[in-house]
């Protein structure tokens, strides 16, 4: 599918990779809302590439609703979704002072894997009623799972089941959605250079850090949003989970 012209939506775009993905998607041409629970975030980002900023909260199904209602009414119902927004923190499940609250889990779900769902069902409905482009395409949703779904390091029990929701879920979607032309992928990243990144305990980042292979650092977000225009280009990608972390294997800690 071709971005230009095309109205997204990004999740998570007040910062980071979210933040990224909108930049890569305007400069391609695409008209996008950036949406956050953080509105000057999503303002800023907003701001710097002519997009629309919408206050939302992805875990919530009113506040969703009305964001993508807002969004089609601003820039026509969208073609392309993109989930970036997440929160990652780290606890023990069973630390100094005993089990760890049941919040420490169900909060981290309910952005993680609840918001994802939740923007995917309320987005791939509208793009559903798009006329199909000449290869059949409606629309295209991209999540953001990680590679701690793969390998979830200690601390990150919440996190890790957050994600392996996210991307076992892709291919059950993009089984539903094929009839109607609307395709589902999911980026897995390794360490990204992003504000959630370096909020990890220092530590932890580096011994990240010491893990990468090659290239022998954290990605830049502009190759999360590089991935994410190819994915919509390309119509072959469907119900996927693309490793980008260049070759990192997350050990234990
Ligand atoms: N940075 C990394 O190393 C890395 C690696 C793997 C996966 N990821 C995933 O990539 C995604 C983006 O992460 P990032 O590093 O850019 O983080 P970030 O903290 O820079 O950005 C995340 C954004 O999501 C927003 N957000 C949080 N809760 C929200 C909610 N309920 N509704 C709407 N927005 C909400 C935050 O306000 C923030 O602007 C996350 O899903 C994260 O788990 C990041």
């Amino acid at each position: 599918m071709n971005v230009k012209g095309r109205s997204a939506i990004v999740t998570g775009g007040g910062s980071g990779l979210g933040a990224a993905t909108a930049q890569t998607l305007a400069d391609a041409g695409a008209k996008v809302a950036v949406l956050d629970l953080r509105l000057e975030g999503a303002e800023q980002t907003a701001r710097t590439i002519g997009g629309l900023a919408i206050e939302c909260d992805v875990g919530d199904a009113d506040s969703a609703a009305a964001a993508v209602a807002q969004a089609r009414e601003a820039h026509g119902t969208a073609s392309i979704l993109v989930n970036c927004a997440g929160i990652g923190p780290g606890a023990a499940v069973v630390g100094k002072t005993g089990p760890v609250d049941l919040d420490w889990f169900e909060a981290t779900v309910r952005v993680n894997l609840t918001g994802t769902f939740n923007m995917i069902r309320l987005a791939a409905a509208d793009m559903m009623t798009h006329d199909p482009n000449e290869e059949g395409e409606r629309g295209v949703i991209v999540n953001t799972g990680s590679t701690s779904a793969y390998e979830g390091q200690i601390g990150q029990t919440a996190y890790a089941a957050s994600k392996a929701g996210v991307v076992g879920m892709g291919i059950a979607l993009a089984r539903e959605f094929a009839r109607e032309g609307v395709r589902v992928m999911t980026i897995s990243p390794g360490p990204f250079d992003t504000p959630l990144f370096g909020s990890m305990p220092t530590n932890a980042h580096q011994r990240l850090l010491d893990a990468a292979q090659f290239p022998d650092r954290a990605g830049k977000p502009a190759e999360y949003g590089q991935l994410v225009v190819s994915i919509v280009e390309n119509p072959m990608l469907n119900g996927e989970s693309i490793r980008l972390d260049g070759a990192i294997r997350m050990g234990p800690r």
